[in-house]
């Protein structure tokens, strides 16, 4: 809704002051088609907001998608909004026949949702070594078998930038 966009648009640099996440964000929201925009809302005040995007692994035939970028207004953190919407979408992907979910975030967030450290699976760009326990993954119900290569994305996520510290 347009209402919504304006407030997700003021959403990310509150939650990430010190990134500027929305030339990213606007690519990906306007990337619809290959994209899940889900937000979070408390007594119809949004405060939080996460996308998904579709992409899958070099010479695998299986549906996959990348987490991310995810954000929560900081006086609302901490109260369970950030699992329930990253829950919400991993339950829209699995209805849609995506089988594996990729993120790279911190591993003790992640950990919690079900998501484990990632190896055979490779994001575009090569992670710096603190970084390798952060690239994560996790296999919803159907995946036919573990895949391997690397993880072919959309244009907005092939920015070197966005994957280094
Ligand atoms: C990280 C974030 C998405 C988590 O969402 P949330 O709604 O605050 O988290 P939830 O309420 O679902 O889960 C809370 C639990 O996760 C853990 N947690 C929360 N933020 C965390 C963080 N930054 N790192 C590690 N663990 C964290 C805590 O253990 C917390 O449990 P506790 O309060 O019992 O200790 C949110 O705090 C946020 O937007 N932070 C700023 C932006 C950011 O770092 N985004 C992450 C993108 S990788």
């Amino acid at each position: 809704m347009p209402d919504d966009l304006a407030v997700i648009e003021s959403l990310y640099p509150e939650a990430f002051p010190d990134e500027d996440l929305l030339p990213l964000l606007g690519e990906l929201l306007r990337e619809s088609s290959t994209t899940l925009s889900l937000v979070g809302k408390i007594g119809g005040l949004l405060v939080g907001h996460v996308i998904f995007t579709k992409c899958h692994v070099a010479e695998s035939a299986g549906a996959d998608a990348l987490l991310g970028p995810l954000a929560i207004a900081p006086a609302w953190q901490r109260r369970g909004m950030g699992s329930t919407i990253v829950r919400a979408g991993l339950q829209r992907l699995e209805d849609a026949g995506v089988t594996q979910v990729y993120v790279l975030g911190d591993p003790a967030y992640y950990g919690r949702l079900g998501f484990k450290t990632e190896m055979r699976v490779t994001p575009p760009y090569e992670l710096p070594p603190e970084w390798v326990g952060a690239w994560q993954s996790q296999t919803l119900t159907g995946a036919a078998k573990p895949r391997s290569g690397k993880l072919l994305l959309p244009r907005p996520w092939l920015q070197p930038a966005l994957w280094t510290p």
